[in-house]
């Protein structure tokens, strides 16, 4: 089993990125402004994958999906399908503990606009290809998004053009590693109805399955 060494806070990869950090640590000091840990521990069986830190949410919490709106129905389905337990309120310190899963961004930095820069997602590309590698217990990866789809696939050291995103699609990318897709729990998609709180604990339903 490989080492998982994540970022440094002050992680100089990606210059627009850190430029991006600096002016938020001088406007929002208050904020946890660096790459975000995952979450969970690396004994998991479960790893969900999401696309990078929201400005106001995981950037400032210093947590995944903590604090954002995405954060609402992932924690929300995660307690309500028991893999995790407590209470989710929106901070970092809230106590609240997954159950044999984790949760990590395929770009650490929260990017501008919420959109990372092909640069920016190769920079960022080992430290989740070292996390997968340190996973001896993996079975099952959710993709939240597209974006997490492509860069766990990449991860797993797989061809993306054999495995094409689609929401509810189950793939059996390795021999021990099933991916399943979900369209991203954004604000915009649950919004517009494209993904609601029944598809997304359907999805989350059968990641499990796949954990078995
Ligand atoms: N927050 C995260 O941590 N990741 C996402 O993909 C979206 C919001």
């Amino acid at each position: 089993m490989s080492i998982f060494t994540p970022p440094s806070r002050d992680c100089p990869l990606c210059p627009r990125l850190v430029e991006f950090r600096m002016a938020n640590r001088a406007k929002f000091p208050s904020w946890h402004n660096g790459p975000v840990n995952p979450f969970g521990g690396l004994d998991a069986r479960l790893l969900i994958v999401g696309l990078a830190p929201g400005l106001r949410g995981a950037n400032a919490t210093g947590r995944p999906f903590t604090g954002d709106w995405a954060g609402d129905l992932l924690y929300d389905t995660l307690l309500a399908k028991g893999l995790a337990k407590g209470t989710y309120a929106e901070r970092a310190d809230d106590g609240l503990e997954l159950i044999d899963c984790r949760i990590t961004n395929a770009v650490r930095c929260v990017p501008p606009a919420n959109r990372p820069t092909p640069a920016e997602a190769k920079a960022c590309r080992p430290f989740l290809a070292d996390e997968v590698a340190a996973m001896p217990n993996l079975r099952a990866i959710l993709a939240i998004g597209g974006f997490g789809h492509n860069e766990a696939l990449t991860a797993l050291g797989v061809k993306k053009s054999a495995f094409p995103f689609a929401h509810g699609a189950i793939h059996r990318a390795t021999q021990k590693v099933t991916v399943v897709d979900s369209y991203h729990c954004s604000r915009l998609n649950t919004n517009t109805g494209r993904l609601t709180a029944e598809m997304f604990a359907k999805v989350v339903e059968e990641a499990v399955v796949r954990m078995g």
